[in-house]
């Protein structure tokens, strides 16, 4: 009996010693102390020992079980330690690593440029202003001087919302719009939106954005307009940067011209940038027709003034050399960043 004791003792302890998880172990408990185990078994035998040996057999046994079960709990201890280590090495937190940049956006370069603009205007003693983008057919059109059968009309089509409300063409409306309150001397730049029906490509969208300039006052002259204008065009390309004014029309304006300015690649000499010219045309100006003043109930004997429109995106990519307006309104950030 005690040999066959040592032997299941012997058996048990090789199975735990090679056991490599905890259901392993488990098992050993089940097959070696359970209620069907090899010991429970051995102790169902006690009958054909002889009663005088029985105390001493079932001591045997019991030190046995003590003993498997010694073995047992501390393989299961050691194991639990060992996997909690392994899970700890696992979960490890590196804090000397980099943590994550966080992506921020970047100004888009047309932001950029008007900005620039703003800050130009402002230093000379604008206030910048804003007008609806949904306007009615009086302040787009006929306020302007565009009456109904007017051509230019036609060169400006746009979105209809009814037959008198329109998305605006041209941020000119603002001028209408800041006449009428009243207030004068008027010293203002309006950047906006503006809608034409227009096909996208490489120079043309739908939609675009304008900075509206308007000024009136008592004795503005195209003197004023010049000198203001030279002033703009020095300190957004350049102090080198030279102007030219040819004659145009516009029916709001009289007299009109559009202005160009030195290209600020060649300096003038002509590039591939100004295709050869050597001038880049930036604006449309002119001196506020005396019927527009009327129209808005400012007295053109007593006051004058002088208006100017730019296009934003324009100004963008001549400044960034951008050779495509369609990249402006992609907002690709792996284009936007270069600026
Ligand atoms: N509104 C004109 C356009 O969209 C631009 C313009 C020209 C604005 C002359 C003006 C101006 O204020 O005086 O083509």
């Amino acid at each position: 009996m005690r040999e066959k004791l040592e032997q299941i003792k012997a058996e048990a302890l090789r199975q735990i010693e090679s056991s490599d998880a905890l259901e392993k172990l488990n098992e050993v408990r089940v097959n070696y102390l359970g209620k069907k185990g090899e010991l429970t078994a051995v102790l169902k035998g006690m009958k054909e020992v002889a009663p005088e040996d029985r105390p001493k057999v079932g001591q045997l046994v019991n030190e046995t079980r003590e003993e498997i079960e010694r073995v047992l709990e501390e393989s299961v201890k050691k194991m639990e330690r060992a996997l909690r280590e392994a899970r700890m090495k696992k979960e490890v937190i590196d804090v000397t690593l980099p943590a994550k940049k966080n992506n921020v956006g970047h100004r888009h370069p047309s932001t950029i440029a008007l900005e620039e603009v703003e800050r130009i205007f402002i230093g000379m003693g604008y206030e910048v202003v804003e007008g609806p983008e949904i306007e009615r057919d009086y302040y787009n059109f006929e306020a302007l001087n565009i009456p109904a059968d007017h051509p230019a009309k036609d060169e400006q089509d746009t979105f209809y919302i009814t037959g008198d409300i329109l998305l605006r063409t041209q941020t000119s409306s603002t001028q209408v719009h800041e006449m009428e309150k009243g207030r004068l001397p008027i010293r203002m730049i309006a950047p906006g939106r503006v809608f034409r029906s227009d096909e996208v490509d490489a120079t043309h969208s739908p939609s675009f954005h304008q900075i509206e300039g308007l000024v009136i006052d008592k004795n503005i002259t195209l003197a004023d307009l010049k000198g203001t204008l030279a002033e703009f065009a020095k300190e957004l390309f350049g102090e080198e940067t030279k102007v030219k004014f040819r004659p145009h029309h516009f029916p709001f304006t009289e007299p009109s011209a559009e202005m160009d300015v030195t290209c600020f690649k060649c300096g003038g000499k002509g590039c591939r940038f100004c295709k050869g010219e050597g001038w880049i045309e930036i604006l449309g100006c002119g001196m506020v027709h005396p019927h527009v003043l009327e129209m808005s109930g400012i007295d053109p004997e007593k006051y004058s003034g002088f208006a100017f429109g730019v296009g934003l995106e324009r100004i963008a990519l001549l400044k960034y050399e951008i050779d495509d307006m369609r990249l402006l309104y992609e907002n690709d950030v792996r284009f936007l960043k270069q600026f």
